[in-house]
């Protein structure tokens, strides 16, 4: 099988080429990625001699006509993903999101290419923190940073090419990811690399946030279940049910590390910040047979901190 994946030198779409050189066989895998800040071939090392790595655009039709042409499933991770930065500089989150992934869906629909669309929870907007519900598939869109609207005007391409391109599609839209590869802005490495810097771990607001945190390899595995067992049309949500507030991670963090006294700076919140995301995976589950495999983050930031040590060490 001939995958083209888009975002490929980013942190979950390199995870995803890794592991899926390791899991499947007969995989010719090509990387389309234009190396923004947040994305590096270094995220590929080990992997660069198994792939056809492209340095280019979402956005240039003609790259990405044929690239497309000569695939038979397209894994479109590639996206402008920091939710800050989309308040500082909006106007290239939809420039790459929105344009970009109209983009590759016209590609797939004119050549009949299988494609597979990365989203996030984020496009269904927050809940309340003291809710007990969770986002489906039916849970109406309510983005509320530029950064998630340009990820629901994706989500809204891809439907309506389906519906109207016959582009042969499926979505997924995830929980917030914790692995290997993530970039130094994310929480998790910022944190771990304030304090090997001896700088203070820092939280927006009461640090009272809640996320539904997914290990990588567990999204990575859904994904692949989405395209081999998915139904074309249907949009798939993944999430652990591992509902934890940013700031019981950062003190996880902390107490791994040894400084579990060390004080907490809590800085201005961000504008429109989201209060809580949970994500109800029971489509997926039924219907894919998709199961997390990993435990909680508590547990498994165990593992994850000496990976992001080394490197600083290194
Ligand atoms: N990180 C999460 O927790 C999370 C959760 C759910 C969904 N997602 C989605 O998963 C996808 C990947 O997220 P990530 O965290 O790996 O992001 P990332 O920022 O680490 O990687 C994005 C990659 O896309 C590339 N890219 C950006 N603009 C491009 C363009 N115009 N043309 C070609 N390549 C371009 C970057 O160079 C980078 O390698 C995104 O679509 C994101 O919305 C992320």
């Amino acid at each position: 099988m001939r995958i083209l994946v888009t975002g490929g030198a980013g942190f979950i779409g390199s995870n995803f080429v890794i592991r899926s050189l390791e899991s499947k066989s007969n995989l010719s895998i090509t990387v389309l990625d234009s190396l923004t800040y947040a994305g590096s071939v270094a995220n590929l090392e080990g992997s660069l001699q198994f792939i056809n790595f492209v340095r280019g655009d979402i956005r240039d039709e003609i790259i990405v006509d044929n690239l497309v042409s000569s695939a038979d499933l397209v894994v479109h991770f590639a996206a402008e993903s920091h939710n800050d930065n989309s308040l500082e500089n909006p106007r290239i989150f939809f420039d790459t999101n929105v344009m970009g992934t109209l983009t590759v869906a016209s590609a797939c629909a004119k050549y009949n290419v299988r494609l597979h669309h990365i989203s996030t929870d984020e496009v269904f907007g927050d809940l309340p923190l003291e809710s007990t519900e969770s986002f489906s598939s039916e849970t109406p869109y309510k983005p509320s940073s530029p950064y998630s609207a340009s990820k629901a005007s994706s989500d809204h391409v891809v439907r309506s090419w389906i519906r109207s391109m016959d582009l042969v599609a499926t979505i997924s839209n995830c929980s917030n990811n914790y692995g290997p590869r993530q970039h130094w802005e994310k929480l998790i490495p910022h944190t771990i690399r304030n304090l090997h810097n001896g700088v203070p771990a820092k939280l927006y607001g009461d640090g009272l946030n809640v996320r539904d945190w997914i290990h990588v390899d567990d999204h990575i595995d859904g994904i692949w279940l989405a395209i081999e067992r998915g139904v074309p049309g249907e949009t798939y949500l993944f999430g652990s049910r591992d509902t934890q507030s940013n700031k019981s991670v950062v003190e996880c963090i902390l107490e791994k590390i040894g400084l579990r006294d060390a004080k907490l700076e809590f800085i201005r919140d961000r504008p429109g910040h989201d209060r809580k995301y949970a994500v109800d995976p029971v489509l997926a589950e039924k219907t894919l047979g998709w199961k997390p495999a990993r435990g909680s983050i508590l547990n498994e930031l165990e593992n994850l901190i000496p990976w992001y040590e080394k490197l600083l060490r290194d």
